[in-house]
């Protein structure tokens, strides 16, 4: 049985302003594999940092097409956790509350939360190649990878790849949130990747109170004020709960 510390839940109580960042982490209790997991299956022998890339989409877009169509059929296969319906909780009693992630997953959506940056963006969306035109669907089947309708060119997931720049305005508003919060949650990453991975330093030289949920230690850890050694769907519902009361 969990249970959170009360001086955390104290903190969360006086918190006018909380930002919480997600990882892959936060995911794995609904199935999905994080990031630094083993790949399964037919692409094992892949690495993600071999696959996610311009470069490697260049050489061989059919390849990294049918990668991310292989993502997409897990992904709708799998729902939120209760880690991800904890977060959107947190946001109905605090609408000042800013859920940031990394993940592609789109299940913080689909659990309810809507202040919401996506930083990597989104597997289930897809743009072109060339002018980043937004696909809303897409025939599968015939072209692999199918063309965009407006300018032919060939269709991409709407991801942020290794090598590419995050989506100025979703870095700008997560890095000005973590500046201006008094309480910053990161959850389930593994603060390796970044400009991700500053949001927690920048929030804790602005004063705010840091905390990690992470079942392993990351380089975060030794400067958070709160460390929860357990799983995001244990420890953010018994959050959740001491903090707002019982759902
Ligand atoms: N609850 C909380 N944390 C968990 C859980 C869980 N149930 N299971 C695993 N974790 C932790 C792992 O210990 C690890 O520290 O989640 C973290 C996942 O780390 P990564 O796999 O590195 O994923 P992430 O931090 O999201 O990667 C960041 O790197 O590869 C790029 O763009 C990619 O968005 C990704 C970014």
């Amino acid at each position: 049985m969990f249970d959170p510390d009360p001086d955390l839940i104290a903190a969360l109580r006086r918190a006018r302003r909380i930002v919480a960042s997600t990882g892959a982490g936060i995911s794995a209790e609904s199935g999905l594999s994080t990031f630094r997991d083993a790949q399964t299956g037919l692409w094992a022998k892949y690495k993600p940092e071999d696959l996610a890339t311009p470069q490697a989409f260049q050489r061989n877009p059919r390849m990294v097409w049918e990668w991310y169509e292989w993502r997409r059929s897990i992904v709708a296969t799998v729902e939120p956790n209760p880690g991800h319906a904890a977060l959107a909780r947190i946001e109905t009693a605090r609408p000042d509350f800013l859920l940031v992630t990394q993940n592609v997953d789109g299940l913080h959506a689909k659990a309810g939360s809507r202040n919401l940056v996506e930083l990597h963006g989104n597997i289930r969306r897809s743009i072109c190649f060339d002018q980043r035109h937004p696909a809303e669907s897409w025939t599968r089947g015939e072209d692999i990878p199918p063309h965009c309708a407006q300018c032919g060119s060939l269709l991409r997931p709407d991801v942020v790849w290794f090598g590419e720049t995050l989506p100025p305005d979703a870095l700008r508003r997560a890095q000005q949130a973590a500046a201006d919060c008094d309480l910053f949650l990161s959850i389930g990453t593994s603060t390796l990747v970044y400009p991700a991975a500053e949001l927690p330093y920048i929030a804790g030289s602005n004063g705010a109170t840091v905390v990690e949920i992470n079942p392993d230690a990351t380089p975060l850890s030794r400067l958070a004020n709160f460390v929860v050694r357990e799983k995001a769907g244990i420890a953010l519902p018994a959050i959740a709960a001491a903090m707002l009361g019982k759902p």
